[in-house]
């Protein structure tokens, strides 16, 4: 980190929590701290890792519709940067305003083909192979109000001729656990 001054990230996270863990690992003893995970998920691979590594967590209950307790302990760590690594609902939006361009998506696809609403893991494997695509990847995006419109950051690709949903999901794994990390120094060093 090309900074000496001290950066929080506050991540949401609902899934395996891959890329959660490739971002803490990535910022271990740097100026950089996960300050805080979210999660809406109580059974979410993150909240395991979260305990290993102390970090605090903050489970949303979207039935209960306390957004405004979410909002209020992501404003307590002054996040840098807030970064959704397999969050699937939609970020209101009283907390984009508050963060403009601070809210960052990774999308497993070459947005904006294979984005919107339902369109998440196996779905958008399976779409991709199923449309005969020579071609898939990542997007590392901005958050807007929409799924999976924002400008885009960062797109990295890979072959998906001959692969079926299971190996491309590895190899877009690969792929982001390399490139949201990096991509996400580079916006604390530099901005969106
Ligand atoms: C990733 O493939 C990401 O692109 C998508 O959700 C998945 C999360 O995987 N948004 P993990 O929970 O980080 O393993």
């Amino acid at each position: 980190m090309d900074s000496s001054q001290h950066k929080n990230l506050v991540i949401f996270a609902s899934g395996a929590g891959s890329n959660a863990r490739a971002i803490i690992n990535y910022f271990r003893e740097t100026n950089v701290q996960i300050a805080l995970i979210i999660t809406n998920k109580p059974t979410a691979g993150v909240l395991q890792i979260a305990s290993e590594e102390s970090i605090p967590v903050c489970i949303y209950h979207k039935e209960h519709n306390n957004w405004d307790q979410v909002i209020a302990k992501i404003t307590e760590v002054k996040p840098s940067l807030i970064v959704l690594a397999g969050y699937l609902l939609k970020i209101p939006s009283n907390l984009i305003n508050q963060y403009p361009r601070k809210i960052i998506n990774i999308h497993p696809a070459l947005l904006p083909a294979y984005g919107g609403k339902g369109m998440f893991g196996d779905n958008v494997h399976n779409a991709v192979i199923a449309a005969g695509e020579k071609q898939s990847g990542i997007t590392i995006h901005i958050v807007d109000e929409h799924y999976d419109t924002g400008d885009t950051i960062l797109q990295a690709t890979c072959t998906a001729k001959g692969e079926d949903a299971g190996t491309l999901a590895q190899k877009i794994h690969k792929l982001e656990h390399y490139y949201f990390p990096r991509s996400i120094e580079f916006l604390l060093n530099n901005g969106c």
